[in-house]
């Protein structure tokens, strides 16, 4: 069956005319171990019952492989996904037309599924539950409904954000996993299999550069292999070495525990503007300048993860650990 994609979330780093580096197969899929294992028996049992996959709600920090993961379904149960957003639809309409143009079996892919608006949302209510959807027909008194049955789907879900997620929406999934952070070992994998992929000269070591600094995140593990890369060609006879991977990755400004330009600043802005905190997130994000809700879904989780910020009732804390990465002298060893 032809396999057909309206969107990927991913564009600037997928270059059409290089291969695709994203696993297509749960085999080649590196990590997310506990979440592997219990896909690959959900769609084994889905396929000997000739039914379709459950609903899929998938949620965590951004490049984790949501939508990689999503693409891996579709492929394993042989279907075609589409792809689309929850800001890119806005009325209920799109989301009759979205469903009624699926065939059976099929994968519809919302991404950041949190921001459907309420009537959207409810499109998907009896569309997820009893595969159907009420079309209204007039507008006054005499107004009547009539029921448009929909070939059985899967609707998988991803978000960064599952605690905005509506409880009538979040309880008509079926499967809800949460994506963690990879371990070093799981990144160096994964930079050596987009390194063949890629066709890219790397020493295990330079693999194991990148994988450090890669903030746990797939993505940037990938984008820091391609940019690593580009220095290798230029300056290391396209052979990505523990030397070429640790300079290219000196001038990226990616620090020793992955760290970037953002999230320095956001660290330092506690230390220097407010004493090290607690400082409310509102007030952080002003004065970052940032969105309060990409700082808890893009730079806070990693930096909890790694013991560098405390969330108290009162608000974010730097911990000394933060103070001791960044060289600057932390209160307590102050009053000593
Ligand atoms: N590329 C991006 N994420 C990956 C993963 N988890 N396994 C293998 N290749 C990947």
């Amino acid at each position: 069956m032809e396999r057909r994609i309206i969107n990927t979330e991913e564009s600037s780093e997928d270059r059409s005319f290089e291969p695709a580096i994203r696993p297509q197969l749960l085999s080649d899929y590196i990590g997310q171990r506990k979440l592997k294992e219990m896909l690959s028996v959900y769609i084994r049992a889905a396929k000997n019952r000739a039914q379709s996959l459950d609903h899929c709600l998938f949620y965590g920090p951004p490049g984790l492989g949501k939508t990689t993961i999503a693409n891996i379904i579709a492929h394993e149960l042989g279907v075609n996904i589409k792809v689309t957003s929850g800001p890119a639809i806005e009325k209920p309409g799109e989301m009759a037309a979205l469903l009624n143009n699926l065939s059976e079996g099929d994968v519809l892919f919302v991404d950041e599924i949190h921001r459907l608006n309420r009537q959207v949302e409810e499109v998907l209510y009896p569309a997820m539950e009893d595969f159907a959807i009420d079309i209204m027909l007039g507008k006054d008194a005499s107004s009547r409904s009539i029921r448009l049955e929909l070939p059985h789907f899967t609707l998988i879900g991803a978000t960064t954000r599952a605690g905005l997620l509506s409880a009538p929406l979040r309880d008509r999934f079926g499967i809800i996993a949460k994506l963690e952070f990879y371990e070093t070992a799981e990144l160096e994998e994964i930079v050596l299999r987009s390194a063949r992929v890629l066709k890219v000269e790397i020493e295990p070591e330079g693999a194991r550069r990148i994988a450090l600094r890669s903030r746990g995140t797939p993505r940037l593990a990938n984008r820091l292999l391609r940019r690593t890369r580009d220095f290798a060609d230029i300056r290391y006879e396209g052979r990505i070495t523990a030397e070429a991977a640790d300079y290219a990755l000196d001038i990226l400004d990616v620090d020793r525990l992955g760290l970037d330009q953002n999230d320095r600043s956001y660290l330092l802005t506690i230390m220097e503007k407010f004493s090290g905190g607690p400082v409310g997130l509102e007030t952080l994000a002003a004065s970052l300048g940032e969105d309060s809700g990409t700082i808890e879904d893009v730079y806070e989780p990693y930096l909890l993860m790694n013991g560098l910020i405390m969330r108290t009732p009162r608000g974010r804390v730097a911990t000394e650990r933060a103070y001791r990465h960044l060289g600057l002298p932390h209160q307590s060893s102050l009053e000593l």
